[in-house]
């Protein structure tokens, strides 16, 4: 049975521009209740085991550079079915084939800056909020 979390970051990028607020308001009118959250600022060292997943990758350094450059918005988000519903309610991965009124295709700006992260599975949903949240922050 699918989830009812999935995690979510406001990336640097979409935070310094001042849409954390507009990004936040869609989520929560698109049916996601905030049940975590929290501002920081990752080292790079840290954005490196967040992805530690894409080590290797050819994107992998210019990933954690980004990260890290500045604060992100960390979240755990609660609705049924939650992963797969919100990776589709914030759009694909590149803003420029991110259907209409997605928060990626709103608020991105490049593949790499764009605007936001989900969870790709109940796994990683559970994953990441621990990476980033204890169990009594989430009760
Ligand atoms: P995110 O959903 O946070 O997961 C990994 C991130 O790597 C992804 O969003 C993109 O911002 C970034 N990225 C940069 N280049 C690529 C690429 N070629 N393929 C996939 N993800 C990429």
């Amino acid at each position: 049975m699918a989830g009812k979390i999935t995690f979510t970051m406001i990336k640097p990028s979409a935070f310094e521009s001042g849409f954390t607020g507009k990004i936040l308001a869609k989520i929560e009118d698109g049916g996601y209740r905030i049940i975590a959250m929290k501002k920081v600022r990752l080292s790079k060292e840290l954005a490196g085991h967040f992805y530690e997943m894409h080590t290797g990758k050819p994107f992998f350094e210019d990933l954690t550079t980004f990260m890290s450059s500045g604060s992100i918005v960390a979240a755990i988000l609660e609705k049924e079915n939650a992963v797969e519903d919100f990776r589709q309610f914030i759009g694909a991965t590149d803003p420029a084939k991110a259907e209409d009124n997605t928060i990626r295709k709103l608020y991105g700006k490049s593949l790499s800056e764009n605007a936001i992260h989900g969870s790709d599975s109940d796994e990683s949903a559970e994953r990441e909020s621990g990476f980033f949240f204890s169990f009594i922050e989430r009760t």
